[in-house]
């Protein structure tokens, strides 16, 4: 890949073209970056590139000459590559457009300046205008580098292997997963322990469960054009439920306890949750883990636990199970709950969790604080104190 970048400030590309991975990238001969002053271009007598703009208003305009001249003079006749203008107006940057022009063999980059470019430059030299984002940036020079480096990082042998691009947000069409790195603990702070399992078909499901939840709570439109298998929908139905339950709780969301304090009981789930017959099937996949992870919560999304469970007789046998931890929120229009005698002193030690049931008629929420709650709420109102 060969990249000429036309600017008046060369100097500000140069010390990001010389470090890291960049860096490498051009010593090793994998991507070719030139810069071009046009300001060398200027037929001018005091190399002036700019002028007033015709027709009045603030600031300076890049005079035509200097870029249509660089251009010829550094662009074969018949240049093969996209020109590029980078500008605020053009086509937002994505990862889609990266992928497009890292297929080209060349690029040609123009950075404006000032006020921005003579239109007739435009039109003589360049085939489309880019934009990195909606916002108004000094120079165009930033953006070339925004270009340069998303594009090196799909030219093969850039990165430290092929794969590094593969699963990185946007590449999968999805936002990416969460990740860790040691220390196992960072100052009591676990990493989950789906990943020190060392079972890759785990560690799958659950990055692939981490993606789809990310992407609907901070960009779920991307999840209009992603490619999405039925288990990714179904998994898609059930956290945008949680997120509208959540929603209709408004403030007395204090915060989503996840499942892991229940999974600590694998025997009194299945047995109060699972019906006998299908409890070995969810024990070999649930628990022993052999291909999923998340336990209860596995089970549940694997339809080991019936459409509808109802609360009291489930709730029961959980009683009986667990005599001091009678919380459980499941992420589904068929949550289950209990509500009666939560001893206050087993909630002591858990911080602030939420019980809701399906109608949202009846939510349970715990503060977490010593001495306060748990409270009762019925249509997310406050009606009590235990
Ligand atoms: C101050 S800007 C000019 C903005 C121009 N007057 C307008 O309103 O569209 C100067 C130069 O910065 C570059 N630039 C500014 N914002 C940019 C963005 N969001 N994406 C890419 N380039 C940008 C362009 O090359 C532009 O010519």
């Amino acid at each position: 890949m060969r990249i000429k970048v036309f600017t008046l400030f060369p100097d500000m590309l140069r010390p990001m073209l010389g470090a890291s991975i960049l860096g490498r990238a051009i010593s090793a001969g994998l991507i070719d970056v030139e810069l071009i002053d046009i300001r060398a271009y200027s037929e001018d007598k005091h190399r002036n590139t700019d002028d007033y703009p015709f027709g009045g208003g603030a600031g300076m305009v890049m005079a035509a000459q200097p870029i249509v001249d660089a251009f010829a003079a550094n662009l074969p006749a018949g240049y093969k590559g996209r020109r590029v203008y980078l500008s605020p107006r053009g086509r937002t940057l994505t990862q889609k457009v990266v992928e497009e022009l890292a297929k080209e063999d060349e690029l040609a980059l123009l950075c404006g300046h000032y006020e921005g470019v003579d239109q007739r430059a435009l039109d003589a030299v360049i085939d489309e205008e880019l934009s990195i984002g909606d916002y108004v940036l000094t120079g165009g020079e930033l953006g070339a580098l925004v270009v340069i480096d998303a594009v090196a990082r799909l030219v093969p042998g850039v990165l430290g292997s092929d794969e590094s691009s593969e699963d990185e947000s946007f590449t999968t069409g999805l936002l990416e997963y969460p990740q860790y790195t040691r220390p196992a603990d960072f100052r009591g702070e676990p990493v989950p322990d789906v990943l020190l399992g060392g079972n890759h078909a785990d560690i799958v499901a659950w990055r692939r469960e981490q993606s789809l939840a990310l992407t609907l709570q901070r960009r779920p439109e991307l999840l209009e054009s992603a490619p999405l298998t039925d288990a990714d929908k179904e998994l898609l139905s059930r956290l945008t439920r949680a997120r509208e339950i959540e929603a209709g709780l408004g403030d007395l969301c204090l915060k989503r306890q996840d499942m892991q304090a229940v999974d600590l009981w694998p025997k009194q789930w299945l047995s109060a949750f699972v019906p006998e017959e299908s409890r070995k099937a969810a024990r070999k996949q649930c628990v022993s883990g052999r291909r999923h992870v998340g336990y209860l919560w596995q089970a549940f999304s694997m339809g080991f636990i019936p459409a509808f469970v109802e609360g009291e007789e489930a709730v029961q046998a959980w009683d009986e199970q667990l005599l001091e931890s009678g919380f459980l929120y499941l992420p589904d229009e068929r949550l289950l709950y209990r509500a009666g005698n939560l001893a206050p002193h087993a909630l002591a030690g858990l911080g602030p969790f939420i019980l809701a049931d399906a109608a949202l008629t009846r939510t349970l929420v715990h503060t977490g604080r010593p001495g306060k709650g748990p409270y009762f709420a019925r249509n997310a109102a406050v009606d009590g104190e235990v």
